[in-house]
């Protein structure tokens, strides 16, 4: 049939390639020998999954990653402010280690105190991936019949409104950064070691009632 078909309202995920000679290796010497603040498992009990200092800022832990964090802050702040079109300065208000193993998994959920999130890839393989969730058309608070669409076939004009999420394959280096809201995660991971930078943004100053509190 004849008809205009408009996209509304796309959701940015973008992809920085930085730097991360010797990061994993630093993680291995001097944050995964040292057991404390160590999560395991965050809140979904799966212990293939450890989380380090994942109440914590690591940059402010380790002044050696002060090149890795400045980096970050201004890949975030090119997000923001460029590819988002905010003008407000983001820091970063937490940063943590995710070590999992072959099978573990992190169920999708999504960040509190941030307007930005990131996750920079530090031991990755061909097998890794994240997947993101579409915020749209899922009712989480009320009891809903569900209908869902055939993600099999092709649409007949291309379309991909109907995919309930996205699966992105991931290598050493690569930084993605996505709203805050976006729900996120991945199942029965197959690279050994799985290992990843999160971190979370939010503007050092906003024209509203309420600031936001910075670890420094
Ligand atoms: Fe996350």
């Amino acid at each position: 049939m004849k008809h205009q078909t408009i996209g509304l309202f796309a959701q940015p995920l973008v992809r920085l390639q930085m730097n991360v000679n010797g990061i994993a290796e630093f993680f291995d010497s001097e944050i995964k020998s040292e057991n404390g603040r160590v999560n395991k498992g965050g809140d979904m009990g799966d212990e293939s999954l450890i989380h380090y200092h994942n109440d914590h800022n690591v940059f402010r832990l380790y002044d050696q990653l002060a090149d890795l964090e400045s980096e970050i802050l201004k890949g975030a702040n090119f997000v923001y402010r460029n590819v988002m079109n905010f003008d407000s300065e983001l820091g970063i208000t937490n940063a943590w280690f995710n070590e999992c193993a072959i099978g573990g998994s992190q169920f999708m959920h999504n960040h509190c105190n941030a307007v930005l999130c990131g996750t920079l890839y530090l031991r990755t393989d061909e097998k890794t991936f994240i997947q993101f969730q579409n915020p749209f058309g899922i009712s989480e608070t009320v009891c809903n019949l569900t209908d869902l669409p055939n993600t099999k076939r092709d649409n007949p004009y291309g379309y991909h409104f109907h995919f309930p999420q996205v699966t992105c394959v991931v290598e050493n280096g690569v930084c993605l950064f996505w709203p805050s809201y976006i729900k996120h995660g991945y199942y029965n991971n197959q690279t050994p070691g799985r290992l990843s930078l999160s971190f979370n943004l939010m503007p050092r100053s906003f024209s509203g009632l309420y600031n936001p509190y910075f670890s420094s």
